[in-house]
This record gives C-alpha cells, structure tokens and sequence, in this order.
C-alpha cells in the first residue's frame, strides 16, 4: 500500500523512540523526492494527526523553571546544552511533520511540501548527529530531563496556518540563529571540535527553515491581501507568549528573509538607534 505524504507526515508523527522516529522521517523523505524527480508525486492527501507527537518515555518531561541549570564551563553543563539541543531538534522534526499533516486540507503548491520534507529531513540528521556527540560524551538522549512545553506553539497554531508559520519557523526557528553562534563557540572553548563541526551545520541549515517560513508566510498574506509585518505582529502578539529577546542575528534574520521592522517591535526592549532612525 502506498502511503500518501500526509500519511507518512502522521506515521513519523506517532513514532516515539528518536532514533527510529528521524529514520522513518529520511526514508519518507527520499521517497517523497525520489517520486518529485521521476515527475508522478506521491499525492498530499489528507490525514489526522495527533494533536500531540508519540514520544519516548526518558526524557522525563518538566516545566522550564524546573529544568536545573548547569554551568557551560564544565563537563555536566556541556552535556547539558546539548541534550537541550537534541530535544529541540527531536520537537523540530515532528513541526516540520506536522505541518504537513495538519494543513493539507489547504491548497498549496507543491514547494512548499518539498521545503518542509527537506527541513524534517535536515532536523532528522540533526537529532543524530547531536545524540552521536552526546554518547561520544557518555550521556545519552533521555539521559537529564527537558523542557515540557516544546510543543505549546504547535497546539496554539493547531488551527491556523498563519500563526504555525509566523511563530514555528519565524520567531522559534529563528531565535535558533540568535543562541547557536554562542554555543559553538562555548565549545570551540572547550576544544571540543567534533561538537563545533555539528553545531555548525545546524547553525547552516537552520537558516533554510526560516527562509521557507518567510517565504510560505508572505505567499499566504499575498494570497489573502494582508500586509506581511502587521499581521506577523498581530499573531506573534496572539500565539506567542512573552516578548522576542534581542540580541538578535540580524545578519542571518536578513538572509532568511525577516527584516528588522517584523521583529524589533515585538522585543522586550527598545532598538538600537540604528535600527529606529
Ligand atoms: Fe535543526
Ligand atoms: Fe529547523
């Protein structure tokens, strides 16, 4: 029986254990491009996601307050931050996923299928290349506890296709860009080249998923006559919870595509003059 893109979206969706979770998540999407190139696309479909991602039993799943804190400067904090990072990775494939899934009763044209089978595709390998270091290490993903509400922007945005854009991969994604420069070069500190050399890709690919964000997210205003910054304002303002924290990479914002007006409004403090002149 073959599946339909939406399927495959929710069989990745209900897989709980990582790794088998992004193994599933690369082969679905090698033969979603290998079906692109042969010219007979396997067909979006419609499916019923969960509402939230089958996921492992470790890690144990806390509030942010209650998540301890550990100092970059040692071995433990070190470890810390990274299995921080495979949960975010692991939480990235199922958005990509479930962006698919969840959405297919609307039209879109079929680039924006590739776009987010290619970034549910690059999170897969992420996740792995993090765990790989993490048990390089002598840690292992499931090892500490993470972050409980990883998912809340996805159920808030259940609904709304605008909003999932806006703050999935234009204010989450791209808070990445803002905190990964800082984190590899805690490592390049710590002389640890091989978790440098994985950061580093990360920290390339992830501008490709708010560039796809951004894209996806003026297309649907255009599609609809709404002007792109004001409602990025509004459903950041509905959906998401706290003000965007500067310093912003403004750099790498600008090569995915968010130019300082969509986001300096939103932060918690007042721009730089010359960003307000
Ligand atoms: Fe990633
Ligand atoms: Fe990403």
């Amino acid at each position: 029986m073959t599946l339909t893109l939406t399927e495959m979206a929710v069989e990745v969706l209900t897989t709980a254990d990582g790794r088998a979770k992004t193994a599933l998540s690369h082969q679905h999407a090698a033969a979603w491009f290998a079906s692109r190139k042969s010219g007979h696309p396997i067909p979006v479909g419609t499916a019923n996601p969960p509402l939230r991602p089958a996921r492992p039993e470790k890690p144990e799943l806390l509030d942010p307050r209650d998540v301890p804190r550990r100092r970059p400067g040692s071995v433990q904090g070190r470890m810390a931050i990274l299995h921080a990072v495979a949960h975010i990775e692991l939480n990235a494939v199922d958005l990509h996923w479930d962006i698919i899934a969840r959405f297919g009763h609307i039209p879109m044209p079929i680039g924006f299928y590739d776009d987010w089978v290619k970034s549910a595709d690059e999170e897969s390998k992420h996740f792995n290349l993090v765990c790989d270091r993490l048990e390089a290490m002598g840690s292992h993903y499931g090892a500490l506890p993470a972050h409980a509400g990883m998912w809340r922007a996805a159920e808030d945005t259940a609904e709304d296709l605008f909003g999932r854009l806006a703050v999935v991969p234009m204010v989450l994604e791209a808070r990445g860009l803002d905190v990964t420069p800082g984190m590899i070069k805690v490592f390049q500190n710590a002389k640890q080249q091989d978790v440098v050399d994985a950061l580093s890709v990360i920290y390339a690919e992830e501008v490709g998923h708010v560039a796809y964000g951004s894209k996806w997210f003026h297309f649907l205003c255009g599609r609809h006559e709404k002007d792109p910054k004001d409602m990025f304002h509004d459903l950041v303002r509905t959906y998401f919870h706290g003000a965007l924290k500067p310093p912003f990479n403004e750099e790498k914002r600008a090569e995915a595509g968010l130019p300082p007006d969509f986001y300096w409004p939103l932060a918690d403090e007042t721009p730089p003059a010359h960003v307000r002149s």
